[in-house]
């Protein structure tokens, strides 16, 4: 730890580094994205360890989602604004449904960089490098667009920026606040069964705040209904990047990364001897570690003690992702694992990664029946070991896309989903599937209050 710098990791092993073939060009958008400012600042990121550390204690729930991977052309205010739209829906499903607060987490401003299975991608007999997101070359399938090219990391920076920008703006500009919650719902929701779902929350909502109101409490006098905080996350993949933006504060001395208040790392870099490790253990932002069916348990405990020597409640989420017909043989061993070492994380459910499947027109797609029966497998085992399910962690779009099948009254089929499939990486939930998932969600925090009520009573 002595030895960390935010550049030590160029001294580790690394994979999933994009062969640039311009070394100096590289360097120099490195050098400028270090004299840029920083996109979040340190003490966001404690305030958000001090939030995920309620979590840990079963005080409040994690609700993090976006884009598998942002686009440069899919970067427009409508885009943005319906993602948050849609999230603030769910979060309000959810806060409603569990009785307590919802962390706010985006996969956004940031989430860019993506690792791939292989390096290249044959089509036709043609080779060229893999697409490995915006921030590095384009999807396009010719040798020019799929060159990495260091420009478009000041591209990334910018976008992030912009989106930040507006992000701040609707949280705290007017658009979150409570009074207006039945303007969230989305046009092309309106018939559906989940959207009266929706309507039967929000009149509610009207109703406990006319109730607010009579008591003295409103909008105007009162910052908890008027504004949302809305923090931001993403895979922490591209080294060089996060290098640049990763800044010491004034206050504490302290390094954090400033790309992002949350960064996570991914199932295919967690070695625990390799560079992106050795990136995370020096940065004191709250931090994600992707668990799927292949991390062992000495791994993840030597994970833990490099990355959280300290047990700091709210350092570490274990994003779980291992599958819906993986998650009951792995899941119960690795929080044996971390009980058995006394160990402090927030649980969260990934239920996308591990249920992805080509469908028979060729697509890669996620059934929605499997992302639910992940969730509920993950809430089922918490019940059963008496530990806390504290938040999902999903792919999803405020968009009406068809890229996962099945969900809701119109559910997308194997043959719609060439009809809206846009997305860049994987496949995303769409608006209605993301709603309706936040309604089975509600129901699973509820089921695990009264356990955890009945382990209070018996201690
Ligand atoms: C992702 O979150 O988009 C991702 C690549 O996940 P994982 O590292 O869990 O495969
Ligand atoms: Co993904």
């Amino acid at each position: 730890m002595d030895s960390w710098t935010p550049q030590s990791w160029r001294n580790k092993p690394i994979s999933q580094v994009p062969a640039y073939p311009d070394a100096a060009k590289l360097l120099a958008a490195e050098k400028q994205l270090a004299s840029f400012p920083p996109l979040v600042f340190a003490g966001e990121a404690r305030e958000l360890k001090s939030h995920l550390a309620e979590v840990s204690r079963g005080e409040a729930f994690l609700l993090q989602g976006g884009d598998c991977a942002e686009s440069f052309a899919e970067h427009g205010a409508d885009h943005i604004r319906d993602f948050f739209r849609v999230f603030l829906q769910m979060a309000v499903v959810l806060t409603h449904g569990a009785g307590k607060p919802v962390l706010k987490v985006g996969r956004i401003a940031g989430q860019f960089a993506k690792p791939r299975s292989a390096d290249t991608e044959t089509i036709d007999g043609v080779t060229l490098p893999s697409y490995r997101g915006d921030i590095i070359n384009d999807i396009g399938f010719t040798p020019e667009a799929r060159n990495p090219d260091p420009e478009r990391l000041l591209l990334a920076y910018r976008q992030s920026a912009a989106t930040l920008n507006l992000l701040r703006a609707f949280a705290s500009g007017g658009y979150a606040n409570l009074a207006r919650v039945h303007e969230w719902t989305m046009g092309f929701m309106k018939d559906s069964n989940t959207n009266s779902k929706f309507e039967e929350v929000a009149r509610k909502i009207d109703d406990a705040i006319d109730f607010m109101r009579a008591l003295g409490l409103t909008p105007d006098n009162t910052q908890q209904l008027r504004e949302t905080r809305f923090y931001t996350s993403h895979e922490a993949l591209l080294l060089g990047y996060e290098e640049a933006l990763t800044r010491r504060d004034s206050i504490t001395n302290d390094w954090y990364a400033t790309s992002g208040h949350m960064l996570w790392i991914g199932d295919r870099t967690r070695q625990p001897e390799a560079a992106h490790v050795e990136y995370f253990s020096g940065i004191k932002n709250p931090i994600g570690i992707k668990c799927g069916p292949s991390l062992s348990s000495d791994d993840l405990m030597r994970l833990l003690d490099k990355l959280n020597p300290r047990d700091e409640a709210g350092r570490i989420t274990l994003i779980c992702r291992f599958g819906s017909d993986k998650v009951k043989e792995h899941l119960p061993r690795v929080i044996e694992a971390v009980q058995g070492e006394g160990r402090t994380v927030v649980w969260c459910s990934d239920p996308m990664h591990g249920n992805t499947v080509k469908s028979a027109t060729g697509y890669k797609t996620r059934p929605f029946d499997k992302v639910l029966s992940e969730v509920h497998s993950f809430f089922q085992v918490h019940r059963q070991m008496g530990t806390y399910a504290g938040g999902i962690h999903i792919e999803m779009t405020g968009d009406d896309v068809t890229e996962c099948t099945g969900g809701g009254v119109a559910p997308v089929t194997d043959a719609s989903l060439k009809d809206r499939y846009h997305t860049y990486c994987d496949p995303r939930l769409n608006a209605s599937q993301s709603l309706e998932l936040a309604f089975l969600v509600a129901e699973e925090i509820r089921a695990q209050r009264p356990a955890r009520e009945s382990v209070r009573i018996t201690v």
